[in-house]
């Protein structure tokens, strides 16, 4: 974690040309006190295939800077209009809409700077550039991200809801694990046992997220809850039920630990963070 942090604030220092309230934008929402969770999934993906970590850090960095982006971003008041995030005021709160837009641009930009630039061989970074595009554009985050605006308006079923949460969330959570995996080199095997645990974790993650919302501690959470329901949101406690959800969450994380049996105790960190997901509080 101190690793990632020291890594984060190095890759976002501004390059000349950079105006300084850009930067401090940029910086204030990269640097704020978040849970790392995706770049902590790259490093123990990238340990459960035997890889080295300062290789995969760059990726680490780079999954993060399109998290916060798309965080910044969530907040705005077209989107979720939220005014709290990681305990502080939301990016457009603090330095105005315009800014808190063109921040989430250059903080998404800079992610894939940072691939090319950081990671070896060509190759890799261009493997690595091309996996996080899909994972961050139209057809995962972004367009999940729009299909649950639009919700908010249409309503939808189960099946609707899970397509919403596989693509806003679950694509940033798989291509983290498939990032530190590339990064240590890892066969077909491990990326597809890599897969397997993403696309249960992933949606486990947002369902817990769903739950939180609903009955959640805003302290705890940095964030302001019941802001789901006010929206009329479609999320897994309003179709199913809390117990329901609850359940679903746990039996997706007992699939992820199965899906890790093939490392043996090199995984045992992403254990560890599975069971983290389903009893986090934050
Ligand atoms: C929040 O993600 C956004 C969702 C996808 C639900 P996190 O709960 O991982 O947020 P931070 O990074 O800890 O702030
Ligand atoms: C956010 O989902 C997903 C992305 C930022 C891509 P939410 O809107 O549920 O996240 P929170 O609850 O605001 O953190
Ligand atoms: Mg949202
Ligand atoms: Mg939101
Ligand atoms: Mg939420």
């Amino acid at each position: 974690m101190r690793r990632i942090d020291a890594a984060l604030d190095a890759f976002s220092r501004p390059s000349e040309g950079c105006p300084a309230a850009l930067a401090e934008a940029m910086r204030y929402s990269l640097l704020a006190p978040g849970k790392r969770l995706r770049p902590t999934m790259v490093l123990l993906a990238a340990e459960a295939c035997g890889g080295e970590i300062e290789a995969a850090l760059p990726a680490a960095c780079a999954v993060e800077m399109v998290h916060a982006y798309s965080l910044v971003h969530d907040d705005l008041p077209a989107m979720d209009d939220d005014d709290l995030r990681r305990g502080r005021p939301t990016c457009h709160v603090r330095f105005g809409e315009a800014l808190a837009i063109l921040a989430g641009d250059a903080l998404l930009t800079l992610a894939f700077e940072v691939l090319a630039r950081e990671i070896e061989p060509e190759a890799l970074a261009g493997r690595c550039c091309l996996e996080l595009a899909r994972a961050a554009g139209a057809a995962a985050l972004v367009g999940g991200q729009a299909d649950d605006l639009a919700a908010e308006e249409t309503g939808g079923d189960a099946a609707m809801l899970e397509a919403i949460h596989r693509r806003k969330t679950g694509a940033m959570f798989l291509v983290s694990l498939r990032l530190g995996g590339l990064c240590a080199g890892a066969d077909n095997e491990q990326l597809a046992a890599l897969d397997a645990y993403g696309k249960a974790i992933g949606l486990a993650f947002q369902i817990v997220d769903d739950l939180l919302d609903e009955g959640g501690d805003e302290t705890a959470m940095g964030k302001r809850v019941q802001k789901d329901a006010d929206r009329g949101k479609l999320t897994f406690p309003r179709l199913l039920g809390v117990d329901e959800s609850r359940r679903r969450a746990s039996s997706l994380v007992a699939g992820a630990l199965a899906a890790l049996r093939p490392f043996g105790s090199a995984a045992e960190g992403l254990e560890g963070l599975a069971r983290y997901v389903l009893e986090r509080n934050r």
